[in-house]
Order: structure tokens, then sequence, then C-alpha cells
């Protein structure tokens, strides 16, 4: 069996399989140049040969043991009929949205029409990836797709999230429904045109605690992945609470079907061997500034989570996306003191 999948399904590996989020990016010359051809990042993003190329760019390099999709969280709110692009050296930009309606009635069947070359990219890796590879499919979570889509950008603070759900609660329940209704049937098709393994982001989970995390977080998560698992019980899933506290990320791996928790940087190794290890794979937790300071940086982090997490399932990554400043020798030498010790 592959690695990835073996330790998704509660096995210990030696070494750990491993995989960087945002491994196909910025840091990599020939991503740059084919950005470039491509025009926007959202035509990268449509286009499936140029998609394709940009995805496996990072398998060649460096041989990682897991492929994940060249796309992005926002597609979905493309697909749903908001306006998204991105502004060089800016980031993301949305034409902001107070309630669902303003997408008029777009449900799954138009959405993923409009999603058909991501599908066409997912197929194509699923030809083109060495055998021994895995391909990861991936959507983001209800609710940090929401806060891009009320607030039109990017918002380290998520105030207007905040806001929006402290005023507005029934509207923004209307927009999560919908994405959960999406995304459901975003990621079969992605399992059906061969993903092997899907990841659900939730990256700003940061500012939600308590009866907030469980409305807003877990319980669209759980929906989503109930619902997936309803049509496709074999498929593991990964989900990234970025930033949760303990009691929502020990709920998340104990969820029924959820078969890895991806954890932040700032997540303690030990509390992740015994609360969470238990439940699910563990994937993590790389620093990536760690990443970018090199290999005295690097190597005692790979040690000490060695050390705490190599008894059980572990799926070696970063705490959160690879950076543009990354040097790839200290790719190479992270991905050699994984497999090497
Ligand atoms: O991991 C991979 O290699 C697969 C591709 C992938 C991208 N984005 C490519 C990308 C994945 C899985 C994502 C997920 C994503 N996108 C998340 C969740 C994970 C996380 O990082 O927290 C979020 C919040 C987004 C939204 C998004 N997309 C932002 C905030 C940005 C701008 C940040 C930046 O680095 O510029 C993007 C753009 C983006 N998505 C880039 C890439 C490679 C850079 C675009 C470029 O080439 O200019």
């Amino acid at each position: 069996m592959k690695s990835l999948l073996s330790v998704l399904s509660g096995n210990a590996s030696e070494p750990p399989p491993i995989w960087l989020m945002r491994q196909a990016g910025r840091y990599l010359p020939e991503y740059r140049a084919t950005r470039e051809k491509a025009g926007g990042f959202l035509d990268l993003c449509f286009n499936p040969e140029l998609a394709t190329e940009v995805t496996l760019q990072p398998i060649r390099r460096f041989g990682f043991d897991a492929s994940i999709l060249f796309s992005d969280i926002l597609v979905i709110p493309h697909g749903l009929g908001q306006k998204v692009w991105f502004a060089v050296g800016e980031g993301p930009r949305l034409e902001p949205i107070s309630t669902i309606d303003e997408l008029g009635d777009t449900g799954s069947e138009i959405a993923l029409e409009r999603l058909s070359p991501v599908i066409e990219t997912v197929s194509r890796l699923h030809q083109s990836l060495p055998a021994e590879t895995t391909l990861i499919g991936f959507c983001g979570a209800p609710w940090t797709v929401a806060s891009y889509m009320v607030a039109g950008r990017g918002t380290p603070d998520l105030a207007p999230i905040r806001t929006f759900a402290a005023e507005a609660p029934v509207k923004l329940q209307g927009i999560i429904d919908r994405l959960v209704e999406v995304s459901i049937d975003y990621l079969l098709a992605q399992v059906r045109a061969g993903a092997e393994v899907l990841q659900i982001f939730e990256s700003w989970a940061q500012v939600l605690r308590g009866d907030d995390f469980k409305r807003w977080s877990f319980d669209p998560v759980s929906r989503i992945v109930d619902g997936v698992k309803a049509r496709s019980p074999e498929t593991p899933i990964i989900v990234f609470p970025r930033k949760a506290a303990l009691e929502g990320y020990s709920a998340v791996a104990q969820l029924e079907g959820v078969a890895g928790v991806s954890i932040d940087s700032d997540f303690d190794l030990n509390i992740a061997a015994e609360k969470l290890q238990p439940f699910a794979a563990v994937q993590g937790n790389l620093d990536p500034q760690d990443l970018v300071a090199g290999p005295e940086s690097i190597d005692p982090k790979v040690d000490a989570m060695k050390a705490a997490l190599s008894a059980g399932p572990w799926v070696a990554n970063l705490g959160h996306g690879i950076v543009p400043e990354t040097p790839i020798a200290h790719v190479e030498h992270f991905i050699r003191r994984i497999r090497e010790g």
C-alpha cells in the first residue's frame, strides 16, 4: 500500500510519508515560468494542461510521497458566480457579498460545470503521476471560504466575518449551507476523477472558540465529511483546523470519518501524540520559517517530531504553506532528514 494511505489507515511508517502544503508555488523557478505563461493565477487554476504541469513540478524535483492538486480554495466562490481575482502582490480579491441570494440560486450543478477544468486536471494527474505517489484533492472549509466571500479579501484579524457572524448569523448560515452542499459535490467529483485522499483547509479557525467553533467550523466540516463518506466511504479525509483550540483539534480528530488531522507549527508535539494520534494520523508541523532559516533550525525540529510522533501514524509536513522565500536546498535537506534521519 502507498505509504500515505497506510498511515491514514492508522499504521506507523518509518520513514513517514512527506509532502508540503503549497509545494507547487513561487519558491520554484519552474512554477514562476509556467505562471507567467498562464496569465493570471485563476487562469492557471483553470488551465488543465498548465495546472497539471505545476502540480507535477515538485514531484519531479523532490519525489514527494503525495501530490496535491494545484488549484485554490477560492475557485468555489468563483464557481458560485462571485467575482474573484488575484491582484499581483496583494493576494485574493472578491466582490463582497452579504447574502447568498446575491449569487442567484447557483447550486452544485452550475458550480461544478464552471469547475470542470479543475476536475479535468485531477483526471490528467491520475494518468500521469508516478505509481507510488498519492493524489490529494482538497477544498476550503466553509468558514474560511466565507471569510473571503464576505470581506472580499484576506483579513488576518477576521474582523469582517466575526462582525457578520454576530450581526447576521442567519445570513452567514445561508452562505455556509451553500458551501457545504457544493463542497461535498466538488470533493466527490475529485474522487471520481482520481483523487485518493481529500484535505479540508480550515485556515482561519483561530478566532473560533467554544460554541462558535462548533457552529461555524466543526458542524459544517462534519457535514462535508458525512456527505463525502456517505458516497465514498473508502476515501481518507484530512482536516486542517489551523490554530483551533486543543478541544477543537480533539473533536476533529475524533470525528467519525476523519483519518488525519494537520497541526499548525505552534501545536505541542507531545500533546499531539497523546490527544490526537490515538484517533487520527497527525500531519505536520515544521514551521515554514524554519525551512527558510535552514539546517540549524530544521534538524532539531525534525528530531523532536520524530521523537514525539514516529511511534504512531504521522505524515511529515509543514505547519502551514511553504513561503516564496524558501531556498530549494532547504527543502531537499528537510526531505533527506525525514527519510534518512
Ligand atoms: O498546496 C499546494 O501546492 C496546492 C495548491 C494550493 C494553493 N492554495 C495554491 C496557491 C492550495 C491547497 C491552496 C489553498 C489555499 N488558498 C488556502 C488554504 C491553505 C492556507 O494556505 O491557509 C487559502 C487560505 C487560500 C487563499 C489564497 N490563495 C491566498 C490567501 C493566496 C495569496 C497568498 C500568497 O501566497 O500569495 C492565494 C494564492 C495562491 N494559492 C498561490 C498559490 C501557489 C500564490 C499565487 C501566485 O502564484 O501568485
